[in-house]
């Protein structure tokens, strides 16, 4: 497993070539495997593949575009022409795992600190899940992109999901078209203290 953590990298390109409903369970499955807050498994997934694609990125593109208009996340907007780039990588692959929590709270909510940590705590829970696909991917020969900008067409994706709760997140697979070298890290020193 360390070995796929070593090799795995944000893929942002995809041949055209499915990849077969199998090679997706078995990512699906490795997601249930993660470990949760209480064991309470906050994960849903929605699988966006094939014609479906078409319609799901129409609908973020529609919510990309509202966002130069009336943006909902304006102290963000450095950031839309990125989200652009994600959608077209999104296009390119052919798989798209939504990952929703099904748990999560409104978006626009006010936490008391209680439900802020629910919140904090199935948000960690969706991570590892996420975190065991995208190992998985590797170790079935196949590319993956973590993905946040889907949070920049968040209410409309939300509805087309017809998701219940949070869409934490989207995992883009698919068979990589590129090698890219391993971004930089910070070094274990530089982000540890040892306390003996
Ligand atoms: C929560 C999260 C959201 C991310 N969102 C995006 C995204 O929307 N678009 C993108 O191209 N990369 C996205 N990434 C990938 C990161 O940019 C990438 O993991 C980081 O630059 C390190 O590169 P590596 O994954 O190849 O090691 C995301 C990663 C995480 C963990």
């Amino acid at each position: 497993m360390i070995e796929a953590m070593e090799q795995r990298r944000s893929i942002r390109a995809y041949e055209d070539r499915p990849v077969s409903r199998e090679l997706l369970e078995e990512i699906l499955r490795a997601g249930t495997l993660a470990p949760s807050s209480k064991n309470r498994q906050p994960w849903r997934f929605v699988v966006v593949t094939g014609q479906a694609k078409a319609e799901m990125l129409a609908v973020m593109k529609a919510g990309l575009e509202r966002e130069k208009t009336a943006p909902l996340l304006s102290d963000s907007r450095q950031h839309l022409a990125g989200a652009e780039r994600t959608w077209e990588i999104m296009g390119e692959a052919p798989a798209v795992i939504f990952v929703v929590n099904a748990l999560g709270l409104d978006l626009y909510a006010s936490l008391t600190p209680e439900e802020r940590i629910f919140e904090l705590c199935n948000v960690q829970s969706i991570g590892a899940a996420v975190e065991n696909m995208s190992l998985a991917a590797v170790e079935l020969g196949l590319g993956s992109l973590w993905i946040g900008d889907h949070f920049f067409a968040y209410q409309e994706l939300r509805d087309w999901l017809g998701a219940e709760g949070e869409v934490s997140a989207a995992l883009a697979v698919g068979y990589a078209a590129e090698d890219p070298p391993p971004r930089p890290r910070k070094s274990v020193e530089s982000v540890t203290e040892w306390r003996t």
